[in-house]
């Protein structure tokens, strides 16, 4: 049985984009075959850019309740919060100790954000180091990421790997599971959708909200009657993702034709959300009205996570002489 582990930062409420693209593929990847799934929710990653106590914890219930929403079985798979498992920082430390200074700097996550940030701190630069433990304080086989996180899954083989060869076979080496087929949702101006753009469609929000947010998108100004391309328009891109085959080719042939203001096309997407996500949306507000039952569900997946996490850290503190009464 393989043992499947991804993770999701708490920065926010997750957005169309990180639904189709992270969410969804992740469940159906952790039900296929006799899978084994730990999911989990970053929330010691997001204090390298959120300082504040509120808002983290309205993320973490946010993060949670997308998860919940979207049908995680969470009697089958493990799902729980980073920072439950305590031995996590602890595990990190033993961790940084076997991770070159030059391959954390090298990082381009990190010169990434160091470029774009204000408050470059130190936890940015070993974020790396604990996303590494995170993967290897739980066994993982095989981590599902996006392409953006590819290099983090090489550092994190090198320190396992750098690990296993001074102190012996103890860790187990990850493999990287790249989404391939999870295509890149665009956000209300066509770039990809990110947080970081304020391009995001928040399925989560009202009615009225998410209908004024869909009519932003950005589209050309060609007249009612005028044809359309569907093919270049932002609108389309969208729609298309959640359509069915008929669906999409009824719409596609009504911008062809021409007569259908990009009004009528955004209701339609308008629509075509709400329908796809009903019983979602109805679950998200549910679990968010009653942050106890997600604090349920999150000590139910701790109590799970960390009778693993407690195996692994006791391998490595026995390797490394740790052994004293605390251990
Ligand atoms: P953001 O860009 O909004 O900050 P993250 O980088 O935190 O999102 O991404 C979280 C997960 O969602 C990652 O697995 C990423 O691959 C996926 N994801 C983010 N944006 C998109 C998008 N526009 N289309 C498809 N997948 C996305
Ligand atoms: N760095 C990942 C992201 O930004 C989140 C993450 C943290 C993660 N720890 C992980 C993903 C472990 C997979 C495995 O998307």
């Amino acid at each position: 049985m393989a043992r499947i582990l991804t993770g999701i930062q708490s920065t926010g409420i997750p957005h169309l984009g990180n639904i189709l693209g992270a969410v969804r593929p992740a469940i159906r990847m952790a039900d296929e075959g006799s899978n084994e799934a730990f999911i989990f929710i970053a929330d010691l990653h997001s204090l390298t850019t959120i300082k504040n106590a509120e808002e983290r914890i309205h993320n973490v219930h946010a993060v949670a309740a997308t998860w919940l929403a979207f049908g995680l079985d969470t009697e089958r798979h493990t799902f729980y919060r980073q920072s439950d498992i305590r031995e996590i920082g602890e595990f990190t430390w033993y961790m940084s100790c076997f991770t070159p200074y030059p391959m954390l700097a090298n990082a381009h996550s990190f010169k990434d954000k160091s470029d774009r940030l204000s408050d470059v701190n130190a936890g940015l630069f070993n974020y790396p180091v604990l996303m590494a433990s995170d993967i290897m304080m739980y066994d993982a086989d095989y981590v599902p990421v996006g392409k953006d996180q590819l290099q983090h899954l090489e550092i994190t083989r090198d320190i396992g790997q750098a690990f296993n060869r001074q102190v012996g076979e103890t860790l187990v080496i990850p493999e990287a599971k790249v989404q391939e087929n999870t295509k890149l949702v665009p956000g209300i101006d066509g770039q990809k959708m990110s947080k970081s753009y304020g391009n995001a469609i928040n399925i989560f929000e009202s009615d009225k909200a998410l209908r004024k947010r869909v009519m932003k998108i950005v589209t050309d100004s060609k007249d009612v009657d005028e044809p359309k391309d569907p093919d270049t328009c932002n609108v389309f891109a969208i729609y298309k993702l959640l359509a069915s085959p008929e669906q999409e080719s009824a719409l596609r042939d009504r911008y062809i034709k021409g007569g259908m203001g990009y009004g009528h096309a955004k209701q339609e997407l308008y629509e075509l959300i709400c329908s796809s996500f009903e019983k979602e949306r109805a679950r998200y507000a549910e679990l968010m009205a009653n942050p106890e039952q997600i604090e349920q569900e999150l000590k139910k997946g701790a109590d799970k996570a960390r009778i693993v996490g407690r195996e692994v850290i006791g391998r490595v503190r026995s390797k490394l002489g740790y052994v004293g009464a605390g251990a």
